[in-house]
C-alpha cells in the first residue's frame, strides 16, 4: 500500500508531499513525476518514484497498486485537453483497485468557463466505480500575491471583480487538507468545498497592501473587456486572458465567497490569513 501523490514536483504537490513525509515512512510515499531529475531531492529522501505523463497514457501502467490512496492534482496546460488527461490517471487508479482517488478540483458554485475542466473529470470519477474525494479547492493566495510587480509598479490592483469576494487560503493550507484525506479515514465519497476563514474583496487587498507598504496603493475596478485587453497587453495569450477575466465576473458574483469551515476543519485549524501571504510576497 502506498500513498500515492500526481504533480509531486510542482508546488501544491510539494506541500502534500512534505505533509506525507511527516505521518507516513517514505517508503509509502510514491511521488508521480514527469521529470526524475527534478524529482532527485525526493529520491533522496527515500520517496518512491513513478515516471508518468497525463498526456501519455500507457506511462501509468504499474503507477497504482490495489488499496493505494491516491491524489490526482489537477493538470496545469493551458489549451491541453485536461480531461482526458485527468481520464487517463482516473482509468489507470481504478483498474488498479485502489482505495482512494483524490482529485483537487474548482469550487462547486464557480460557472466561469475555467472550471469546466474540473466539472467534466468529476464527472469521469464519478463514473468510474472508484472511492473519491473531491477537494474543491478556493484561489490560491499565492496566485493572487505572486502579481505583486505590476501593482507596486502602478500603485494599483487592477481587476473586474467589483466588490466580490474570494475566500482563498494558502497552498500549504490545500495539501494539509488534502494530506489529512490521504492519511485520515472516512473521506470516501466526500465532496469538500475548501474555502479559508476569511473571504476578502481586492479594495481590502489593496487596503492591506497599502498598510503593509506603507504607500497608497488603490482598487481600480474595469470592465472584464477592459481587464481581458490589459492582460494581452502585458502578454498573456488571449485564451488565458479571457478566461481569467471570466474568473472575475464569477467573483463580482460571488461564485468565489465560499462559506463552509470544510478547510479548517480538516487541517485542524484556522486557514492562513491573506495578510500573511502578503508579508511573504514582499519579503520576495
Ligand atoms: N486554486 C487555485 O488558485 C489554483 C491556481 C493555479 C493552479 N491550480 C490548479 O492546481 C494544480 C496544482 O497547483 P500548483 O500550484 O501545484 O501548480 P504547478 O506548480 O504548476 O504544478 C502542476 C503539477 O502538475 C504536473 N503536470 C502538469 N502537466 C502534467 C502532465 N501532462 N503529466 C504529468 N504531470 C503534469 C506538473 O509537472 P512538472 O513538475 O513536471 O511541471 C506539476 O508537478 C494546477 O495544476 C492547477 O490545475 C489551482
Amino acid at each position: 500500500m502506498s500513498v500515492v501523490v500526481t504533480g509531486a514536483t510542482g508546488q501544491l504537490g510539494g506541500h502534500v508531499i512534505e505533509g506525507l513525509l511527516a505521518r507516513v515512512p517514505a517508503g509509502q510515499v510514491t511521488a508521480v513525476v514527469r521529470d526524475r531529475e527534478k524529482a532527485a531531492a525526493l529520491a533522496a529522501q527515500g520517496v518512491r518514484l513513478h515516471v508518468g505523463d497525463y498526456d501519455t497514457p500507457a506511462t501509468f501502467a504499474g503507477a497504482f497498486a490495489p488499496g493505494d490512496r491516491v491524489l490526482l492534482v489537477s493538470g496545469s496546460e493551458v489549451g491541453k485537453d485536461r480531461v482526458a488527461q485527468h481520464r487517463a490517471v482516473i482509468e489507470a487508479a481504478a483498474a488498479a483497485g485502489v482505495a482512494l482517488l483524490a482529485y483537487t478540483s474548482a469550487p462547486g458554485s464557480l460557472t466561469a468557463a475555467l472550471a469546466d475542466d474540473h466539472r467534466a473529470t468529476e464527472h469521469v470519477l464519478l463514473g468510474a466505480g472508484v472511492p473519491y474525494t473531491l477537494l474543491r479547492n478556493n484561489w490560491y493566495h499565492e496566485v493572487i500575491t505572486g502579481n505583486l510587480a505590476p501593482v507596486l509598479a502602478h500603485g494599483a490592483v487592477v481587476q473586474a471583480a467589483g466588490d466580490g469576494r474570494i475566500a482563498s487560503a494558502s497552498r500549504a493550507d490545500y495539501a494539509a487538507a488534502a494530506v489529512a484525506v490521504l492519511t485520515g479515514d472516512g473521506h470516501e465519497n466526500r465532496t469538500y468545498e475548501l474555502n479559508g476563514d476569511t473571504a476578502w474583496s481586492y479594495a481590502e487587498y489593496a487596503a492591506e497592501l497599502s498598510h503593509q507598504t506603507g504607500r497608497e496603493i488603490v482598487y481600480r475596478n474595469v470592465t472584464p473587456d477592459a481587464y481581458r485587453d490589459i492582460l494581452i497587453g502585458a502578454g498573456l495569450p488571449e485564451m488565458f486572458a479571457t478566461i481569467l477575466a471570466g474568473v472575475d465576473v464569477s467573483v463580482a458574483k460571488g461564485e468565489l465567497a465560499g462559506t463552509g469551515d470544510d478547510l479548517s476543519r480538516l487541517i485542524g485549524r484556522p486557514t492562513t490569513p491573506l495578510a500573511d501571504a502578503v508579508t511573504a510576497a514582499l519579503k520576495g
